[in-house]
């Protein structure tokens, strides 16, 4: 049932906008007041370190999430490769909770952590898309993302739909504790569905950036700061599930540690610039590889803007930015596989839900 799309990818992509209204409507009540279940509330309050245990695209939404728990409900968050954690596992704290992010609730790696820290007595929140998958009915609590059926093999709204809902977690929690906040995530929320829309109609301004920075390339460099760096990790996965273009999201201090090196004439560099108190430190960096030969693209946002930017999105709140900043990189990744040739849906080598260990 792609319609009149292409490819499922492309649709999923421009569904965003309505999956954030979706989960607007669904986490609140008729007073306007976040909803959810007592007892996640419980759990996230009586934790005094929060787990966050995924793979791939969801444990980059997890990176994305620790920022909000730390900056909004002040409890203290480590993101874990689910593989990772299962085979060297951390000292944990008293009382941990752990979160496991997934869109299709059955990856093998993330459950094999469950089984484990259930075992220790631990309790456990999922966030998943699938509400009666493995991961929702083995762990405690569930929160669903409502954001329909993903079937492309890249994931792009279940993404934003982790963020979001991330977002409502963190507000929901901080509350919970007492917390002063002038952050309304409903309203806040609402301004990104409308930025989404924006982005999802300049389909062809990034079809055209596609073509132009990554139609011959054999490699792509993405940077940013801060929270961008967790955005740059996840555009550079994009690109190369279903591009095959060798890329790495980077941290743009990092670069001149070593990653520099790679840098010749025409090495595409996209950077993301949406923070306000990195926009110095980044565009520095940008110029550093663009002295080296580099094609730089940077997408910056609305108030940030320079000149040379070659795409501005809309303005949201700081701390949402990667609901926004993603959609061009999504938007990018499924152009650039198109011009190549790619099977943009079914890329090779992958499955759509990760069975085995
Ligand atoms: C990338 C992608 C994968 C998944 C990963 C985890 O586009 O889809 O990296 O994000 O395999 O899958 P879930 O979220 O189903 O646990």
């Amino acid at each position: 049932e792609k319609g009149t799309y292409p490819h499922f990818m492309l649709k999923e992509i421009d569904e965003q906008p309505i999956v954030m209204r979706k989960i607007i409507k669904e986490y609140q009540n008729e007073n306007n007041e976040l909803k959810l279940d007592e007892e996640i509330r419980a759990a996230m309050k009586a934790a005094d370190r929060i787990y966050i245990i995924a793979a791939g695209t969801s444990y980059h939404a997890g990176l994305v999430g620790k920022e909000f728990i730390e900056k909004l409900a002040k409890i203290p968050v480590e993101v874990h490769v689910a593989s990772e954690f299962s085979y060297n596992m951390p000292l944990l704290s008293e009382k941990p909770l752990f979160i496991f992010i997934s869109q299709s609730g059955e990856t093998a790696d993330s459950r094999a952590v469950l089984v484990k820290i259930k075992e220790m007595g631990h309790p456990a929140l999922t966030i998943t898309n699938v509400p009666g998958s493995t991961l929702s009915r083995e762990a405690d609590y569930t929160l669903h993302l409502y954001a329909g059926p993903e079937i492309a093999v890249a994931s792009t709204k279940a993404y934003t739909a982790q963020i979001a809902v991330l977002a409502i977690l963190a507000v929901d929690t901080a509350r919970a504790k007492g917390l002063e906040l002038d952050f309304d995530p409903m309203q806040e929320l609402a301004i990104v569905a409308n930025a989404m829309d924006v982005l999802t109609a300049q389909k062809e301004e990034i079809e055209q950036l596609a073509r132009d920075y990554l139609s011959t390339t054999r490699n792509a460099f993405f940077i940013g700061r801060s929270a961008d760096f967790n955005v740059s990790l996840e555009g550079s996965l994009k690109l190369k599930e279903i591009s095959y273009i060798q890329a790495e999201g980077f941290a743009g201090g990092e670069l001149k540690h070593g990653t520099i090196a790679l840098i010749e004439k025409g090495t595409p560099v996209i950077a993301l610039a949406t923070q306000e108190n990195v926009n110095y430190s980044i565009r520095g960096n940008v110029q550093e590889v663009v002295a080296r030969g580099a094609n730089a693209l940077i997408v910056s946002m609305k108030g940030l803007e320079q000149d040379d930017d070659a795409f501005v999105l809309p303005k949201v709140h700081e701390l949402l930015t990667p609901l926004a900043s993603v959609v061009p990189l999504q938007l990018l990744a499924y152009y650039a596989a198109l011009h190549r040739g790619c099977d943009v849906d079914k890329p090779r080598n992958l499955a759509k839900s990760v069975t085995v260990e």
